[in-house]
């Protein structure tokens, strides 16, 4: 697969947000445990590399989820494709997303996760697409907000492809 991909957010400045976020977050969950939730695949660069910066002692489990069904109907509702290894609750969780985009697929997820009783339950994203939000969802920690454009890299696909790049690119028609 090829196409041309024009770069949105460059390598240097995703290393440099990231490196913010993991400061903002250890300086507030000081004192305690986090436990990153990494929702494959999108978010497996961003979850390593953040994790790598974060000072606080961090634990990681990881989940597989995918829109339900017949996508028109977009109820929201999510299949788990793989769940959590170990419980949350009592824990302070952290959920890594790669993108916000409709916020369906997280607003579900939270309200399942929030069910599971962990002390905090905060929200970490590299990427928010405000203009195509529908549900009631904002994130604790944001890289960058985009605007409506289709991006691959940095763990986004299109296709399964282009989730190694190395940086964030809008795909040139
Ligand atoms: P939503 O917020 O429930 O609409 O869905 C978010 C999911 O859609 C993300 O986790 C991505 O897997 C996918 N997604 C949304 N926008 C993009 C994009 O621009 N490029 C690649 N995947 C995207
Ligand atoms: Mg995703």
């Amino acid at each position: 697969m090829e196409h041309k991909i024009k770069v949105l957010v460059s390598k240097e400045q995703i290393e440099e947000r990231t490196k913010e976020l993991a400061a903002q977050i250890s300086r507030e969950y000081e004192g305690e445990a986090l436990h990153l939730i990494c929702i494959l695949k999108g978010s497996v660069f961003f979850t390593c590399a953040l994790a790598n910066y974060i000072t606080v002692p961090v634990t990681l489990d990881f989940m597989s989820v995918s829109s339900y069904g017949n996508e028109t109907v977009s109820s929201g509702r999510v299949k788990i494709l793989k769940d959590l290894d170990e419980s949350i609750q009592g824990k302070n969780v952290l959920v890594v997303e790669d993108i916000i985009d409709s916020g369906r697929t997280l607003s579900y997820l939270f309200t399942m996760l929030n069910a599971r009783n962990p002390k905090t339950l905060k929200l970490c994203t590299l990427l928010d697409k405000p203009d195509r939000r529908e549900m009631d969802i904002e994130a604790d920690y944001t890289g960058f907000q985009i605007p409506d454009l289709f991006v691959v890299g940095y763990g986004l696909d299109y296709m399964q492809n282009y989730r190694n790049l190395p940086y964030v690119g809008v795909m040139e028609q």
